[in-house]
């Protein structure tokens, strides 16, 4: 049995003020939800005021990016135990706006996931490929190569501790989703390298999430597939109507 998660990354949205507001409001909104495990990833800023909102709540909360040392010279970055510190308990890592922009590599992302690990943090381990790479035929290599690198050197019981996250980077903020059988093939082909790297009883129970224009009228069919546990949702996440009808959406979803 996998708990399906629903994560809302925020990406770089919303003051520390507007972030009260809506966790204040998602908190009412949600709390008798229990079929579904509720993550919020706002900008590390609004992360400490959301931490005091959500504390006791049935709503997690997730930073968008780690640093894998725990403290030093490393100017502007954040590290895993003052994440700790503020109540955070999960973190996204590796995600495609990351690799794109700011030189995320599968090394860097294994060490970040290290550190979070190290420290009780969740990782949310993001992969996935570019539309010339999925055009080009090459989408299950890169995500193999994503995932070996990414998850390189842990153990199954650390592998067990992650969330990992698919999310086709040509179905990011698109509009553009993956039908729920491309992305049930690509959730079924990650399930089955971490079989073979770590055996079926971890591989059946790390949570899959999937990730690209997740919105209220797709998350029941594609939570209803087989190795999808839920989704990393962005720009729906952003509005209180939305993000509420998502995770209500796959409620009675049964994994
Ligand atoms: P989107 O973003 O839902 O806006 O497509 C998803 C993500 O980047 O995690």
């Amino acid at each position: 049995m996998r708990k399906i998660i629903i994560a809302g990354n925020w990406k770089l949205n919303k003051t520390s003020l507007e972030a009260i507001d809506f966790v204040t409001m998602l908190k009412r909104q949600l709390d008798d939800v229990t079929a579904v495990d509720i993550v919020v990833c706002p900008v590390f800023t609004a992360l400490a005021d959301c931490s005091e909102v959500l504390e006791s709540s049935n709503i997690g909360l997730g930073a968008q990016d780690v640093y894998w040392e725990d403290s030093g010279a490393f100017t502007g970055e954040v590290s895993a135990p003052m994440l700790k510190d503020i109540g955070v308990q999960y973190v996204i890592i590796g995600h495609s706006e990351r690799r794109q922009f700011f030189g995320e590599t599968n090394t860097s992302v294994q060490k970040k996931v290290k550190a979070a690990l190290k420290h009780g943090l969740i990782p949310i381990v993001c992969v996935g490929e570019t539309l010339q790479e999925r055009e080009a035929n090459r989408t299950f290599d890169v995500i193999k190569k994503q995932c070996e690198e990414s998850l390189a050197g842990f153990s199954a019981e650390e592998i067990q501790k992650m969330i990992l996250a698919y999310e086709p980077v040509w179905a990011i903020g698109t509009g553009k989703t993956a039908t729920s059988q491309q992305a049930q093939e690509v959730h079924q082909f990650i399930r089955q390298l971490l079989v073979k790297m770590h055996g079926k009883d971890t591989a059946s129970t790390v949570r899959i999430q999937y990730g690209g224009s997740v919105k209220p009228e797709n998350i029941k069919e594609l939570t209803s597939q087989e190795d999808i546990d839920g989704a990393l949702v962005g720009g729906a996440s952003l509005k209180e109507d939305s993000f509420v009808k998502i995770v209500k959406n796959c409620c009675d979803v049964q994994k």
